[in-house]
């Protein structure tokens, strides 16, 4: 059972605080396409023939490409891989590319799961993220969508944006709620190099919200959501019992993902790769048969921190039994004895093998998980 990744590196716009990889120039589009799918085919071999139960068009931003150009490359997947019956096929888009005509393009195709790059409703919040469409349009391409008979619907959110008020963001919460999205990715925004949000605040043009406020908006999510039905089940992802993205959740439980397209990134369990950033030489590699990615091959460290990184942000929780099985007897130790400590500060808890992430350890999970990762 595996799942492949496909990287759509386009956007017809830059949001001001996004460091995926993507160009706003679309030249090189048809050649990109031929290239994934030569690349398809190289990779037949690296999910040993496992059944292909989930595939992801991520971006960049997906919906901006023709329906054809999806087929073409759907088509070269069912071509080289076993293609599982009930697949979930999720594709990402912003809401002013999707039409009638390309959601049902795109769902004759096979794709059943549609995610929606929403961010926020309030117009001011998505002109300063230099978005390419209002609140409205957003609600008005889930509706479309849903009418259109698809229930799988996410919606990315964000919080922590400077100046985001608390009310504003319990109403974008319950305006998507309204909606009856199945799924939510509601992400803390992160200031990454190379951004204008990261220009602003060099020179100060920008400041960031305070992590009291930043904290507060975390725990009315939690709060917001749980309380209309939804589960928490990954630090950034909520959803209807049963709407769980299996794509991501396949990440989260060290499942084996082939990723296609520049910089994507591909694990076997062995090995993880990672495709070159950058357009034109990802083509002229796969075109030339020089090297179009760089790998590296897990230590038992290595396996063990990916262990610990991937499980403790789920509800499925990090398992002693496991820990025991990856680790000798002074790494056990070692670790043991720390999410002991994190179980004595109430941020962790444990229960029958597991331990798991009590609401303050989730405010600092991206602490926990370093200071329980092997050096
Ligand atoms: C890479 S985008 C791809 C989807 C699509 N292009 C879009 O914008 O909706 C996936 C999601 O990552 C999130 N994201 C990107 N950069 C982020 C950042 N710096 N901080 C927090 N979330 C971010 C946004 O919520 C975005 O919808
Ligand atoms: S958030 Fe989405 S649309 Fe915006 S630049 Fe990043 S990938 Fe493109």
């Amino acid at each position: 059972m595996a799942g492949i990744y496909i990287h759509i590196p386009f956007c017809s716009k830059a949001c001001n605080y996004c460091d995926f990889h993507f160009t706003t120039s679309f030249k090189l589009k048809e050649q990109i396409i031929s290239a994934i799918c030569k690349e398809v085919e190289l990779n037949r071999s690296y999910l040993d023939s496992d059944l292909i139960k989930t595939i992801y068009f991520g971006g960049g931003t997906p919906s901006i490409l023709d329906v054809h150009e999806v087929e073409k490359i759907l088509k070269s997947i069912h071509k080289n891989f076993r293609v599982s019956h009930d697949l979930e096929c999720t594709l990402e888009s912003n809401p002013n590319d999707l039409t009638k005509e390309k959601i049902n393009g795109f769902t004759s195709l096979g794709v059943n799961r549609l995610s929606v790059g929403g961010q926020s409703f309030n117009d001011d919040q998505l002109k300063k993220l230099n978005r390419t469409h209002t609140g409205k349009q957003i609600e008005s391409t889930i509706k479309l969508i849903q009418d259109m008979g698809i229930k799988n619907i996410n919606l990315d959110l964000m919080y922590g944006l400077p100046g985001l008020k608390n009310t504003s963001w319990e109403n974008d919460l319950k305006k998507s709620i309204d909606l009856e999205v199945t799924h939510l990715s509601c992400y803390c925004l992160t200031i990454e190099k190379g951004t204008v949000f990261y220009k602003m605040v060099k020179k100060g043009d920008m400041i960031i919200d305070a992590d009291k406020k930043i904290n507060s908006q975390f725990l009315i999510m939690r709060e917001v959501l749980i309380n209309n039905g939804f589960d928490h089940y990954e630090i950034s992802n909520f959803c209807i019992p049963t709407y769980e993205s299996k794509h991501n959740t396949s990440y989260w439980s060290g499942k084996k993902y082939l990723g296609i397209g520049p910089s994507a990134h591909s694990y076997n369990g062995k090995k993880r790769h990672w495709n070159i950033k950058n357009n034109f030489k990802y083509i002229e590699a796969l075109r030339s048969g020089r090297p179009f990615y760089e790998e590296e091959i897990l230590s038992a460290k290595n396996i063990i921190n990916e262990y610990i990184l991937t499980r403790i942000r789920t509800t499925n929780g990090v398992s002693l039994t496991k820990i025991a099985l990856l680790t000798n007897q002074a790494e056990y130790n070692n670790i043991k004895k720390k999410l002991s400590q994190f179980v004595d500060e109430s941020l962790l808890y444990y229960k029958n093998d597991y331990f798991f992430l009590t609401q303050d350890g989730m405010i600092l999970c991206d602490k926990i998980t370093s200071d329980l990762f092997l050096m």
